[in-house]
């Protein structure tokens, strides 16, 4: 827990338990690099025995506002924000980090998972929103591409394979990600990653962002950091970290996972520095 101003140093690979509203004013002043935030969408939750309940747009708006004004003093003039929201609360999310930051990009995740309605579409995408404090900030465009399958592999004139290459038995090509991703699963209760946390993020979203939008030796920093995704994403990426959590319980599932993160540091769906699509591997 945060009691006074705290250096980064000391921050760094570290979980805290504790409300971020009161332990903003005790982080350090442009430390972080990447800020990557999933805060609770607005809809009732309940995480561990604390529920957020759903508020009117407005007043999840001005609640987005309150936790950004509170954060700002802690990003570097060139550092990248990536703020979760889905359907419901996107629009809030818009437009209050649009007071504070330069919006770059809405990145919409397919998740697949969701409950079926009878009287609506199942609701099964999210919304990731890319912002950046300044117009300068790092985007490792070459970090991020895809590995697709080549179905019909096109030759040209001269019998060359056409922007793919032969691995084995099948054709691959790399390709500049899209803001539209549906290469990545929620992590399902088989997968190694799997933790009790109800929305917890797959470490191959958080991966994807933290490779395209800072390099090796940056400050990660999570607010809202759940189960703890951001944090091994950034250690099993070699970055610096640190996260917050107001749950005990979900801080005690982010250490175990950090411990674990040091004995293997594989991604799911991230291999020899690619991002592959799905059912390629
Ligand atoms: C959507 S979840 C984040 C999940 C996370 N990305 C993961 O992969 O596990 C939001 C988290 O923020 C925590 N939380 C909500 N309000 C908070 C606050 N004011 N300060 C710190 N943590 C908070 C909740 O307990 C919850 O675990």
């Amino acid at each position: 827990m945060l009691s006074r101003p705290a250096d980064k140093d000391d921050l760094n690979g570290k979980t805290f338990h504790q409300n971020i509203f009161d332990a903003s004013s005790f982080l350090p002043e442009a430390f972080v690099d990447l800020l990557i935030a999933d805060p609770p969408y607005n809809m009732r939750k309940c995480y561990n025995g604390t529920s957020f309940s759903r508020r009117t747009e407005d007043e999840y708006e001005e609640y987005t506002e309150r936790w950004i004004s509170s954060l700002k003093h802690t990003l570097k003039p060139n550092a990248s924000v990536y703020i979760c929201s889905e359907w419901q609360c996107s629009g809030a999310v818009q437009r209050a980090a649009s007071r504070h930051f330069s919006i770059q990009n809405r990145i919409t995740w397919q998740r697949e998972k969701g409950r079926g309605a009878k009287k609506n579409w199942k609701n099964s995408s999210e919304d990731v929103w890319f912002c950046t404090v300044g117009s300068k900030y790092t985007f490792n465009v070459e970090s991020v591409k895809q590995k697709k399958k080549v179905i019909a592999p096109y030759r040209d004139n001269l019998g060359e394979p056409k922007d793919w290459q032969r691995e084995g038995e099948n054709a691959f090509r790399l390709t500049h990600p899209s803001n539209i991703w549906f290469d990545i699963t929620v992590p399902f209760w088989s997968m190694a990653e799997n933790t009790e946390h109800p929305t917890q993020k797959p470490e191959k979203l958080i991966a994807k962002l933290i490779l395209a939008s800072s390099n090796e030796g940056d400050f990660i920093f999570d607010p809202f950091l759940g189960s703890g995704t951001t944090s091994v994403a950034a250690k099993k990426l070699g970055r610096k970290f640190a996260g917050i959590e107001q749950e005990e319980y979900y801080c005690c599932l982010a250490e175990k996972r950090l411990e674990n993160a040091g004995e293997s540091q594989s991604i799911q769906g991230y291999k020899d520095g690619c991002f592959w699509d799905r059912n390629c591997l």
